[in-house]
């Protein structure tokens, strides 16, 4: 059980519910993926139980969103079967004052780039311990690399001056594999000058599928804060 004393626990909480609060009816709704979304997914699923909105479609970043979209009730579509996506809810992992991010620590940063790209508005939700002033001080930049290629790719990115290190699965021997059965590379990087020529450098080494860095892709953060002892959320 979540200890919902955990400040930070209340922070994903109540900036879950604020962005499922922006959501309006007859949308499309892209449904990222980790904990401080996972709580978005509940909110947009009891306002939907509640009649507050009606005909929402999701559509999820990764198995766990589909997972969680089913529990709540949240129908599903595809991207065959849409033509556009009005709103996507999404965490991060690190945001600088850009409103660039890194992102992937759940492993799902392909599917949740493509998606996050498509939204009309692209709201990202995160607890203040995210924001930084440069990408990279504190998280380590995924790349989702395919099996054949791991050693030529980790080689090249250590060309690049970064220190990548094969993630590993936790309660599960062996690596971590993705939803689109690939691996991921954690890569340290001593500073990330700039993150947009870095983001396509990367995706060109062959054999990478996507990293990431997300530039130029975020609308609206929403940030959770304890403020005097009470969770604030505000917009960056
Ligand atoms: C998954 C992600 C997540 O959105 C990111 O890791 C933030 O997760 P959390 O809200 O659990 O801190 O990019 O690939």
């Amino acid at each position: 059980m979540s200890d919902i004393t955990d400040p930070i626990i209340v922070m994903k909480q109540e900036v879950g519910r604020a962005a499922a609060n922006r959501v309006k009816s007859d949308s499309i709704v892209g449904l990222g993926t980790g904990s401080t979304t996972a709580y978005a997914i509940e909110y947009l699923g009891d306002r939907l139980s509640q009649g507050e909105i009606k005909n929402i479609v999701g559509i999820p970043t990764s198995f766990q969103a589909e997972v969680l979209a089913k529990k709540y009730n949240i129908p599903l579509t595809t991207l065959d079967a849409v033509d556009h996506i009005d709103v996507a809810i999404d965490g991060a992992d690190e945001v600088d004052p850009q409103k660039n991010l890194i992102k992937g620590g759940g492993a799902a940063h392909t599917r949740e780039k493509v998606v996050d790209s498509l939204a009309t508005e692209f709201i990202v939700v995160v607890d203040s311990g995210k924001l930084t002033d440069k990408l990279g001080s504190t998280f380590l930049l995924p790349v989702e690399v395919i099996p054949m290629a791991i050693t030529p790719a980790m080689n090249a990115l250590k060309k690049l001056g970064g220190e990548p290190s094969l993630r590993m699965g936790i309660k599960k021997a062996g690596p971590v594999v993705t939803d689109q059965g690939n691996l991921v590379v954690d890569v340290k990087f001593d500073e990330i000058t700039n993150p947009e020529e870095l983001e396509k450098t990367i995706n060109n080494i062959p054999g990478v599928l996507e990293n990431g860095l997300f530039v130029g892709v975020t609308d609206i953060v929403l940030v959770g804060e304890i403020k005097d002892g009470q969770p604030t959320v505000r917009e960056m």
